[in-house]
């Protein structure tokens, strides 16, 4: 497994690692490249649940739901500046007692893959000194996704749960793995 987190800078709101690519907050003129990575997630029927490519000028909603101190999208990003992938955070579910666990998603554009973006994304959500005041990450993963299960595998996730047949498209059901991990409190805490 590659050894990818190096220290991390925290620059108002911004999130960098010193050597190699950037992962920041997503701004607005991101959002074009967001969509674009995504949807070409969405045409491989393999990683998403959503069959309708998304139109950047519908997403205003989604994009402003991220707030950047609380669940936010972030993204990695090349020295050329351009968007390698993405991940993002929302809430579980309701009530205050779930507030400190958050599902993420992470994609990456095909042509960047298996040159650890995912993972440096992953590794930076799973950091406890981002200030989210997270304690637990949970990904839905369908089982036939080898590629998603095999980096939340990596990087510490196990299965926590499946969800039988949850995916339905025209062609049959999916079943959905719920893959779990914890986030340290503390430097001895794992
Ligand atoms: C899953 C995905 C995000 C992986 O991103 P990536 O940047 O290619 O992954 P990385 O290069 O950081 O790989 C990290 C580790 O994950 C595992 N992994 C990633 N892709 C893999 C693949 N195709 N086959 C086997 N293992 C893989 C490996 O353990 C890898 O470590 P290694 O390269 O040292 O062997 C990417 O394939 C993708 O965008 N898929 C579509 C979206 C998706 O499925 N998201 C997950 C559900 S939210």
């Amino acid at each position: 497994m590659r050894a990818i987190v190096g220290e991390i800078e925290h620059t108002g709101g911004v999130r960098r690692e010193r050597d190699g690519r950037l992962v920041r907050d997503a701004r607005r003129a991101d959002l074009p490249a967001i969509v674009d990575i995504y949807n070409s997630a969405i045409a491989s029927r393999s990683a998403t649940a959503d069959v309708e490519p998304w139109h950047a000028d519908r997403r205003e909603g989604w994009f402003a739901d991220h707030l950047p101190n609380r669940r936010p999208l972030w993204v990695a990003v090349d020295l050329m500046g351009d968007v390698e992938g993405w991940l993002s955070f929302q809430d579980f579910s309701g009530g205050n007692g779930y507030s400190a666990t958050a599902e993420v998603r992470v994609y990456v554009h095909p042509r960047r893959r298996r040159s650890g973006v995912g993972a440096q994304l992953l590794d930076l959500a799973v950091d406890p000194t981002t200030g989210l005041n997270l304690r637990t990450l949970l990904a839905f993963v369908f089982t036939t996704n080898a590629p998603g299960l095999a980096l939340f595998t990596a990087r510490g996730f196990e299965q926590w749960g499946l969800l039988r047949g949850a995916a339905t498209f025209d062609d049959g059901d999916i079943d959905v793995s719920v893959m779990g991990r914890h986030i340290a409190r503390g430097a001895t805490d794992p």
